[in-house]
């Protein structure tokens, strides 16, 4: 009779993301249990990513079919992991990866391994009888997350001519997770009223977040209309809900300039254009403000801003280790957005997290902008309670499926739960 942590078999379907991609849904089945993951897909992805396989066969999907991934899993994974203990996480994805054999995972492709990476934990919290956050926890206090709500769509994510991609805002004054949530989400119902009167019906169409995607050709006026909406929903701007903005730089760099808001900047002009929206907005957090190579401006910017305000490497670190330890090292950013795709195991990118907070970095655990009803991250954020979750607007049931899953853990946890509020950089020092 098998052990009830006994991998008894593995099982792999082409799915939808939430574009309409073909992506991959996993099944670890055991004896006392079975682990589904899903896999999300990037559409602004950094250079070095773990790279995901697509068939390339145009006749199916245009080329993004993801059958050989899947045949990857039950011909050339299932095998050596059959009769492991799910429980063994670190031992099986260090298998997965050595079973690939390449330094980006490209040969049986990240989607390949983190599908069975993702549904192997969630398989074991079942076993266990546990929620996944518990199965993963890694703290002593859980921290409910500060949601970082991607409310205004640009570049690579929306049809218009913003060239940041992500306008977000930080409730983070409030009390609980809750209450929190409650204030992002009424801001979001006044910016759709603010939009429709000043730019007309057309500009409440959404984007791949689910955030609005107006047609807009300059930050302020993204910034402005937010402002404006934080105030009209009656909360103060800052002290109870701040702005973060995801530049994705890489998207609008070329021939060592940045094509933003009307100018061609170097990277020195960019970055006095980052201090002075600093100054002007109450901005907390600036993600890839320069393009995924250019570690030396990321240190730049962060000597000058990075005591107030967060820098977020998402394509600079892309949740990889190594990289995360070169910019500890010189000092660029002072925060790691986690992708666990970017990465490809969940081991590798519990790892990243881990070197990246105990070097005093902020962590946010993020979603990609193709997504499935996968609430893994939501489980992820609280599991590691770094204080910070990326998951897009409170629209459109691929984002929402994150924010109802924290709501039933806020409610599950109850007094046990600290909301990370003001603290979301460091809450462990709350
Ligand atoms: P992506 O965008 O998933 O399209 O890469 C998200 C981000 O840049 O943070
Ligand atoms: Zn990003």
């Amino acid at each position: 009779m098998s052990n009830r942590y006994e991998i008894t078999n593995i099982r792999a379907l082409e799915i939808l993301d939430s574009r309409g991609n073909p992506t991959l849904q996993v099944e670890v089945i055991t004896g006392g249990g079975t682990g589904l993951g899903k896999v999300p897909s990037g559409a602004s992805t950094g250079e070095h990513e773990a790279v995901a396989l697509r068939d390339g066969d145009e006749t199916r999907y245009a080329g993004k079919g993801v059958l050989m991934a899947i045949n990857n899993v039950e011909n050339v994974l299932r095998k050596p992991l059959l009769g492991l203990d799910c429980r063994e996480q670190q031992q099986i994805d260090g298998l997965l990866c050595a079973l690939d054999g390449t330094s980006n995972k490209s040969r049986l492709g990240a989607n390949a391994l983190l599908g069975v990476s993702l549904a192997v934990a969630a398989a074991a919290a079942c076993c266990n009888g546990q929620p996944l956050y518990q199965y993963l926890r890694s703290q002593e206090r859980y921290v409910m997350p500060v949601p970082m709500m991607n409310i205004i769509n640009g570049a690579k994510h929306a049809g218009n001519q913003l060239a940041i991609q992500e306008f977000h805002i930080m409730p983070i004054g409030f009390d609980d997770f809750l209450e929190a949530l409650r204030a992002g989400v009424e801001t979001y119902h006044i910016l759709k009223k603010v939009l429709l009167k000043k730019y007309g019906a057309s500009s409440v169409n959404i984007g791949d977040e689910g955030g609005f995607a107006p047609p807009m050709t300059e930050s302020r006026e993204a910034l402005n209309v937010i402002l404006t909406s934080i105030e009209e929903a009656g909360y103060t701007p800052r002290k109870e809900i701040a702005l973060a903005i995801d530049a994705a730089a890489s998207e609008f760099f070329a021939a060592n300039r940045y094509s933003i808001d009307g100018h061609q900047w170097t990277p020195r002009e960019l970055s006095d254009y980052y201090l002075t929206l600093c100054e002007e907005y109450p901005l907390v957090s600036i993600e890839d403000p320069f393009s995924e190579n250019d570690f030396d401006s990321f240190a730049d910017l962060t000597r000058k801003v990075g005591g107030s305000v967060q820098i977020v490497g998402d394509d600079l670190f892309v949740s990889n280790p190594e990289r995360i330890q070169r910019g500890i090292e010189i000092g660029a950013g002072n925060a790691l957005l986690l992708k666990v795709n970017q990465i490809g195991t969940l081991t590798e990118a519990i790892q990243a997290a881990d070197l990246a907070a105990t070097n005093n970095f902020g962590v946010v655990v993020s979603h990609r902008s193709g997504e499935t009803e996968d609430t893994f991250i939501a489980d992820l954020a609280v599991a590691l309670s770094f204080g910070q979750i990326k998951t897009g607007a409170p629209a459109r049931s691929d984002r929402t499926a994150k924010y109802n899953r924290l709501i039933e853990i806020h409610h599950e946890l109850g007094s046990d739960a600290m909301f990370a509020g003001k603290d979301f950089r460091f809450p462990s020092m709350h």
